[in-house]
């Protein structure tokens, strides 16, 4: 198999530096959890943002590049004005808000589009001066779309796939961006380019009939003399691992003390990035309307909220935050006692052993999303219940969705439709809770992060080489 060079703007592991010393650590968000695995196991390089190195000291740069060379990653250092323009301006302050639909959240005046295009450009020189012949270049993400373009032109006949992690919005959504022509353009650098889902292709094969005059016919785009291929990959999770940890003994040792301290409440479970796309708040008022309704549910349920600090310095995340943890406290005043809150939430990150023992421990799992490109959390979930028992709550605008059919559906928007399926849950047989999750657990299993990476790879790699064009 040739060498695989993996771009994304986050690397597997994040560098922190506080006062204390130097941590690296692995990082949290769906990307970079999924493709961990298959860069383990491929002979190839991992290119992107090791997160802030700007206050090491040279002698702790020297000992972080080292480690982040033993792991096969090439930083590429941001500057802070890079990182305040072209990640939290312009790729999280205005790209994701779009392609999540959330309009409000993006701020009136926007100057970061030239930042953007520069850095770019950086991720794409990273990856010509690791480039060798031969060698299959993938993409990945909404923070790199213009690097597929800029690696065209510099090597006309490497293999070069995309990957978009997060939904690619209707049309009338995706027209409103200012640079949208550019954004199609770099997209449309690679021979493949890939989604979570056929309705984020649909979106996308529309967007550019409409905006770049192309023309498509089923997954095949002509464009600038080329063909390019447009595929529907939904990601999986690394089902064999999770299942491991889930019977680990430490795992199963943890599951025992959180049920035990519990003391017989129902537990509800969350984990997610604290992100306004999460519906976390919805999530809470649900929560709220649930116990000022069924009064006999007050001390007997339990929502454990883990929400992991993300993006903290977009203000559309800071002021979501305040939203949020004000939301708690009111919950909590409300309906806790000296012995027990409703909420417990916890603004921190956990490992993924930790996290698998959540899974495990809980009874019921909300994944609500008011718009995800995927949500691994809901497959990990599902394959860290090795004991066949557990119910999920999905919303129907997550990406996965599509292939988790028996999980109990919810649209984030409907508050008293969200009650209904916190009770549903709550007083499902047990029966039914075992035989929806063995056809969960079936799917999972024969489609997980491996399979999805190999797919990828394969159908970027049998594709015939773009020629360049003549003068
Ligand atoms: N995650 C983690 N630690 C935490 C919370 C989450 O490692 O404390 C991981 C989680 O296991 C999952 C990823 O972060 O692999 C979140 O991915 P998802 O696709 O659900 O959402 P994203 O954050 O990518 O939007
Ligand atoms: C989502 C995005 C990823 C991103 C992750 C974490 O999964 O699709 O590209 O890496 O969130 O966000 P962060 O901004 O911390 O990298």
């Amino acid at each position: 198999m040739p060498r695989l060079l993996l771009v994304s703007n986050r690397l597997p592991v994040t560098v922190k530096a506080d006062p204390r010393g130097v941590t690296v650590t692995p990082s949290a968000g769906g990307l970079a959890t999924g493709l961990s695995g298959p860069h383990r196991s491929s002979d190839g390089l991992w290119i992107g943002w090791p997160g802030d190195v700007s206050k090491l000291k040279p002698e702790q740069l020297a000992r972080v590049n080292q480690e982040l060379a033993e792991l096969k990653t090439v930083p590429v250092q941001l500057s802070a004005s890079e990182v305040a323009r072209y990640y939290e301006g312009f790729s999280n302050g205005v790209l994701w808000p779009l392609f999540h639909y959330l309009l409000h959240r993006i701020p009136i005046d926007v100057h970061d589009w030239d930042s953007y295009r520069r850095v770019n450009q950086r991720f794409a020189d990273a990856v010509i001066a690791q480039y060798r012949e031969d060698d299959l270049i993938w993409v990945h993400d909404y923070q790199l779309t213009l690097v597929p373009g800029i690696l065209r032109k510099a090597l006309p006949r490497a293999k070069i796939g995309f990957f978009l992690h997060i939904p690619f919005p209707a049309t009338d959504i995706f027209r409103i961006l200012p640079w949208r022509e550019e954004i199609l353009d770099g997209m449309l650098g690679a021979d493949l380019v890939g989604f979570h889902t056929y309705g984020y292709l649909r979106h996308f094969a529309k967007s550019i009939v409409r905006t770049l005059d192309a023309s498509f016919s089923i997954d095949r785009v002509p464009y600038q003399g080329r063909t390019i291929r447009l595929g529907v990959f939904p990601m999986g999770i690394d089902v064999a691992a999770f299942e491991k940890l889930a019977n680990d003994e430490d795992v199963i040792a943890q599951v025992t003390g959180m049920r035990e301290q519990a003391k017989g409440q129902q537990i509800f479970l969350g984990v997610d990035r604290l992100d306004y796309t999460k519906g976390i708040q919805r999530r809470l008022l649900a929560m709220e309307r649930l116990l000022e309704r069924e009064p006999r549910l007050r001390g007997r349920v339990r929502l454990v909220q883990v929400a992991v600090p993300s993006r903290e310095k977009v203000d559309a995340y800071a002021s979501f935050r305040r939203e949020l943890e004000e939301t708690v406290g009111r919950i909590n005043g409300a309906y806790g006692s000296v012995g027990q809150t409703p909420i417990h939430y916890l603004y921190r990150s956990f490992s993924q052993k930790q996290v698998t023992a959540l899974y495990r421990a809980a009874d019921v799992m909300l994944v609500t999303p008011l718009r995800d490109g995927m949500n691994l959390v809901a497959k990990e979930f599902v394959a860290s219940r090795t004991d066949g028992d557990g119910v999920l709550v999905l919303s129907e605008f997550a990406g996965a969705f599509a292939e988790l059919g028996e999980a109990i559906t919810v649209n984030p928007h409907d508050l008293d439709g969200m009650v209904a399926a916190y009770k549903h849950a709550l007083r499902m047989p047990e029966e039914e809770r075992r035989s929806r999750m063995r056809t969960l657990r079936e799917r999972i299993q024969r489609h997980d992060v491996h399979r999805w990476a190999d797919s990828f790879i394969a159908t970027l790699e049998h594709m015939p080489r773009a020629e360049p064009l003549g003068d």
